[in-house]
């Protein structure tokens, strides 16, 4: 009998875990600036968030009781190693970043038609949620990567952001 290793599940594995790092080393330093506890990671919502990314259409899609953030980055190579440093930006600069546009500390429902501006930040530090799955393929032929990170239980709820939200200790 011959056996075959597989190599490509272990060059998956790699890579998998560098983006694991990334995505709670960086949600959990954001949320530890508003006194969140720390996020684990659920292999679950990554694996529904994969799904998703895999068809490389850019819109949010949520088929469960999960919260998501979706993203979308031009990538001049198109390497797993670039993908695994927009991933961290993104959640630094792009969703974190937007702390700068929410004024609404203490209103168990802020305006939420203003969502589009502060809703990936609120989701990131909501304190009820404790795990989170991220994703992304390549996108365009290589010109383009595609993001999502799933979180449960949910954040944006309203009626709960004044207890879910803090601001910067
Ligand atoms: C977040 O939740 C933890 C654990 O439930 C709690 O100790 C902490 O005070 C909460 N933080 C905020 C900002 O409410």
């Amino acid at each position: 009998m011959r056996i075959t290793l597989i190599l490509l599940a272990g060059a998956a594995t790699g890579m998998a875990a560098s983006l694991k790092r990334t995505v709670l080393k960086q949600h959990n330093r954001a949320r530890a600036l508003h006194g969140a506890a720390k996020l684990k990671w659920s292999n679950e919502l990554a694996g529904i968030a994969q799904s998703h990314t895999n068809t490389c259409v850019f819109s949010h899609k949520i088929d469960g009781d999960y919260g998501q953030n979706i993203g979308w980055a031009s990538a001049a190579s198109g390497g797993d190693d670039d993908a695994v440093n927009e991933m961290a930006d993104m959640i630094t600069d792009a969703w974190y970043g937007e702390v700068s546009k929410f004024t609404e500390y203490g209103a168990s429902t802020p305006n939420t038609a203003r969502l589009g501006e502060w809703g990936h930040f609120t989701q990131v530090v909501w304190n009820a949620t404790t795990e989170v799955g991220c994703a992304y393929s390549t996108c365009n032929a290589g010109a383009a990567h595609m993001f999502i990170c799933n979180y449960s239980p949910p954040g944006n709820v309203g009626g709960q952001y004044a207890v879910n939200v803090a601001p910067k200790v």
